[in-house]
């Protein structure tokens, strides 16, 4: 959908960026932004269409060094307007800048350049299968650890995670933490809308704490990622909110395939359902670990004090937590490992 007419003006968003036009890009905002009369009989897939547009000038006019919002005030109501609309936040999120954009010629991007498309087809890869692996969730949490129906999603569960893998290996083969720190960094930062700040539309908001959760960080994940989940709620989709909040307060997958191997005597054959429940959280909980020891290395290299220009990644988090995350996945996987090693031992 092009409601508000920016598919003719990408290439001037584009110009504006590479120059550092702030006022081009104040005027494009005033020519394009809907009056709130439009947006109110406007569809849901307009007004995420319309946000979505709205927010890349958003992003560039901040990059560039004005607040929006202080700049065109009667934005505001529009942007408040969209997100009552769509029961989502009053800018951008990485929903908009990635699932509900086109390819191809009709991508709207920043920069237009190559590395930024690579960049959003790495996060095409994961959000869409992500946003599955949460539905996922809601059939393994209703589910039997052991029984067919539960081993069945999750090995589909461990297919949809591998694909965070692949997303970071894109990364790896053709975005650079340069651009990544110089170029695209700036134009994720936060910007104000009356008196809350609202981040932009950040890779670390794809769903994948709302899976993890439930797998297995609710009781594993420690202080510092239940923090960074809780304050990524407000930019997932609205009908995660509450699974969220369940999730936080329940027994990991992990820890219920743990303690029904637990049960299981070592002479008892361990049952079809249970093997291939806890093999596929296993391969699961790896395809995590591959992916944030990667994921680590890039941004590591990204905001180190010679390259970054911020303390803080786009997703409101440091380095150093995703330290502590990436070291509690890896303590996790190991214990589940163990687990069903030991019981394969034990029935020799
Ligand atoms: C050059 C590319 C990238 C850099 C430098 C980078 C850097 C970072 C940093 C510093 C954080 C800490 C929290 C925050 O954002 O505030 C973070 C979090 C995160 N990023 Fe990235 N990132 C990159 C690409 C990606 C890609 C392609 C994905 C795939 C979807 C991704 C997914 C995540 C997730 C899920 C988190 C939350 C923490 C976690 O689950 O481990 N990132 N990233």
């Amino acid at each position: 959908m092009d409601p508000i007419d920016l598919d003719r003006l990408l290439p001037a968003v584009w110009q504006a960026n590479a120059a550092g036009d702030v006022r081009a890009l104040l005027s494009l905002i005033r020519e394009i932004a809907p009056p709130v009369a439009d947006v109110e009989r406007m569809s849901i897939s307009e007004t995420l269409a319309t946000m979505r547009d709205l927010g890349i000038l958003l992003g560039s006019v901040k990059r560039n060094g004005a607040e929006p919002v202080s700049e065109i005030s009667t934005l505001e109501e529009v942007l408040r307007l969209l997100a009552q609309r769509s029961g989502l936040i009053p800018r951008d999120t990485i929903h908009h800048y990635i699932r509900w954009n086109p390819t191809g010629r009709r991508e709207r991007m920043y920069t237009g350049l190559p590395m930024e498309r690579l960049l959003m087809a790495a996060v095409r890869i994961s959000l869409p299968r992500l946003s599955d692996a949460v539905d996922l969730c809601v059939v393994l949490d209703s589910a039997d650890a052991g029984d067919l129906t539960f081993a069945l999603a999750a090995n589909e569960l461990a297919a949809l995670v591998g694909a965070m893998e692949h997303s970071i290996d894109t990364v790896l083969a053709g975005v650079t933490p340069e651009f990544f720190a110089r170029t695209m960094r700036p134009f994720f930062e936060e910007i104000r809308v009356g008196d809350e700040v609202y981040l932009g539309p950040a890779a670390a908001h794809v769903p994948l704490s709302v899976v993890d959760l439930l797998v297995w960080a609710c009781d594993h994940g420690g202080d510092e990622y239940l923090e960074f989940a809780d304050d990524s709620v407000v930019y997932g989709l609205e009908h995660w909110k509450p699974l969220h909040g369940k999730w936080r307060r329940t027994t990991s997958l992990v820890t219920r395939v743990t303690e029904e191997l637990k049960r299981c005597l070592p002479d008892e054959t361990l049952s079809l359902g249970l093997y291939a429940s806890a093999e596929a959280l296993c391969r699961t909980m790896r395809s995590l670990m591959v992916f944030r020891g990667k994921h680590l290395t890039i941004a590591r290299k990204a905001y180190a004090a010679d390259i970054g220009l911020y303390e803080l990644g786009s997703g409101g988090g440091s380095v150093a937590m995703l330290e502590a995350i990436t070291d509690a996945t890896r303590a996790t996987s190991t214990l589940l490992r163990r687990s069903v090693t030991t019981h394969l031992k034990d029935l020799g």
